[in-house]
């Protein structure tokens, strides 16, 4: 065994090994002395600490990010832990190695610890002191990881037992707090905001989410060195809830640019003229070579499957030590653009992103979206939508892609594989909205606006901001932003379409009839928004609606246009704030 400092421990590295599936119970820690004692959690998420959405400091370009994310990550180690263990004893232990700038601690059958050192060189010298597990029966395959497991060298010898390390949560709040927290709110904004706050993901599961990438491409690596993993979807466009999966893509185009410019000399590397018939050949090899090297070297790495023959192949596996769900693809450099301007748009207003966590999570709660695919509308779509109703508000809350692409300088120029991706990436230069609706028109108008949008013929387009001839017959047609002849939501149903349609219908329904008799705030009593997430409310709509002669949604309908008619002659409530819809 080596002799470690402190006498009391072991570092193993994790080598290729089955452990059981995860369950993630975390909490948070935050402890004097180090940086995430900082961190004031209920205000700092990923969001808006980055992009400074919350105050006047200068906001960070999506890449600047991504830059010292990924940077950061390739400081950090991941490190299983016994139970119980004395931080300070750990910490001072792993200190020997260089200073550490930032730790947590989670649970995920198991605690672990993000350490993250203050520099890369530090990472190698822990990983000199660490020896090969003794399996007995089992061999390991040696790999140099970064994620470690811990042993006590004499855990009877220690003089007090240690206590439990205080840990960070890594799960959305149950549905029974989030009710606690929304129906306590003081108003109908509040409850939004409240409901962000929530379930946005954490500064420290941000971190875990740039970690796995950078560990996973430690396994890609030794099969493709300078190529990167790199995150994208809602673990980096701002609109990520904890729990969502972490999408991540293999970018080997930095091995392109390495020789991209040497136009001459006499060699020519084999690796990189081999042919195969088509890149979407070559990217089904890539991932099922890199499929085959996580399911049998990836620390943690389970369930793994490659998914080859799907319009963007993939590979699914599970990463058991952070609990998330993985979806490997490659190339995959437009979604990432997408993730920019998803994350441009989430930072321009701080009304995007609380509409957008209260519209999924509505959709959520009633089944309109599924983790398992299928006929369903997806988050991603759901988030295009409420764009694009931002957009087509009077004074518009947010510009169209049109927009930022004509304020795009020439350093922003982008074409990726021949599709227009050009827009504006500093969002500084953007002139903020001067619409002050508040968050509750805003969600009223969006269920009235989407409980009334003509579907059957009009296509929905946040390039331009309004609406155009469907060009096909989908029954739901949302334009991709940047290959625009894709229609993102090409697999939903007319019923799944009818689902959503009616049920945004009564939700805009109920809340003009809280508006009227609106309950007290309450712990006990669900209102506002509370009402919308319950299940039981729709459920009990659609058992009334078997008893009526004409269809829910049409009755809603046509209550809705009484409403407004007989709001035409005074159209604000108590507070002030317009009731009734404008939107055309
Ligand atoms: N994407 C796309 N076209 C689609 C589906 C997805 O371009 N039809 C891209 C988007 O950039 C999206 C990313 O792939 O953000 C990841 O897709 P997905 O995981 O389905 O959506 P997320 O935005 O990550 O949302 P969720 O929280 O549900 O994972
Ligand atoms: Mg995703």
């Amino acid at each position: 065994m080596a002799a470690l400092g402190v006498g009391l421990l072991t570092l193993l590295p994790v080598c290729a090994r089955r452990s059981p599936v995860l369950r993630p119970i975390h909490r948070l820690l935050s402890r004097p002395g180090t940086v995430a004692a900082d961190v004031r959690r209920e205000e700092q998420s990923s969001g808006s600490v980055e992009t400074g959405s919350e105050d006047q400091t200068p906001k960070k370009r999506f890449s600047e990010v991504q830059k010292e994310r990924r940077e950061q990550a390739q400081r950090t180690v991941l490190i299983h832990c016994p139970s119980k263990i004395s931080e300070k004893k750990f910490l001072k232990y792993l200190s020997q190695h260089g200073p550490i700038h930032n730790h947590f601690f989670y649970e995920s059958f198991g605690l672990y610890a993000v350490v993250e050192f203050c520099q890369k060189e530090s990472v190698a010298s822990l990983q000199s002191v660490t020896r090969t597990p003794g399996l007995g029966t089992e061999a390991a395959i040696p790999f140099r990881s970064r994620c470690f497991s811990l042993k006590l060298r004499s855990p009877s010898g220690q003089p007090s037992e240690p206590a439990r390390v205080p840990c960070n949560s890594q799960s959305p709040p149950s549905s029974k707090k989030l009710f606690e927290l929304l129906c306590y709110a003081e108003s109908i904004d509040d409850q939004l905001d409240t409901l962000l706050k929530a379930s946005q993901l954490t500064e420290e599961n941000t971190r875990l989410r740039y970690l796995t990438c950078s560990l996973i491409e430690d396994v890609a690596g030794a099969y493709f060195p300078d190529c990167a993993v790199r995150p994208f979807g809602s673990s980096v466009n701002s609109f990520g809830k904890l729990g969502c999966d972490l999408d991540m893509f293999l970018d080997l185009d930095e091995i392109g640019k390495f020789s991209a410019h040497k136009t001459s000399g006499n060699f020519l590397m084999e690796f990189q003229v081999k042919n195969v018939p088509s890149e979407r050949i070559a990217t089904q090899k890539i991932l099922s070579v890199i499929g085959e090297c996580l399911d049998q070297f990836g620390p943690g790495c389970v369930g793994v499957q490659k998914i080859l023959n799907a319009r963007c192949p993939l590979v699914r596996f599970s990463h058991q030590a952070s609990g998330f769900q993985c979806d490997l693809t490659t190339n995959n450099r437009i979604a990432l653009k997408s993730s920019e301007l998803l994350y441009i748009y989430g930072a321009l207003d701080s009304r995007v992103r609380a509409l957008v966590f209260s519209v999924r999570c509505w959709a959520r709660a009633h089944s309109l979206t599924s983790s398992i695919p299928g006929a369903w509308i997806t988050n991603f779509s759901l988030t295009m939508m409420v764009i694009f109703f931002l957009q087509r508000r009077s004074p518009p809350i947010l510009p169209t892609l049109d927009y930022l692409e004509n304020l795009a300088d020439a350093e922003d120029k982008c074409i990726i594989e021949g599709h227009n991706c050009t827009f504006i990436r500093d969002l500084n230069r953007i002139k903020p909205s001067e619409n002050t609706e508040t968050l509750e028109l805003l969600l009223k108008e969006f269920f009235e606006y989407f409980g009334n949008f003509a579907f059957n013929k009009n296509s929905i387009n946040i390039r331009q901001g309004r609406e155009q001839n469907k060009p096909e017959s989908s029954p739901l047609h949302i334009q991709n932003p940047f290959e625009t002849s894709l229609n993102i939501s090409k697999n939903v149903t007319q019923s799944q379409l009818q689902k959503f349609v009616d049920l945004a219908r009564e939700s805009a329904w109920i809340l003009h009839q809280q508006d009227k008799d609106r309950p007290s705030p309450s712990g006990n009593q669900p209102w506002g928004l509370a009402t919308l997430l319950l299940p039981s409310v729709t459920n009990s709509l659609s058992l009334a609606k078997k008893k009526r002669k004409k269809p829910a949604s049409e009755r809603i309908k046509n209550l809705l246009e009484s409403i407004k008619s007989s709001g035409a002659e005074g159209p604000t409530d108590t507070n002030g704030k317009r009731t009734v819809s404008t939107q055309a």
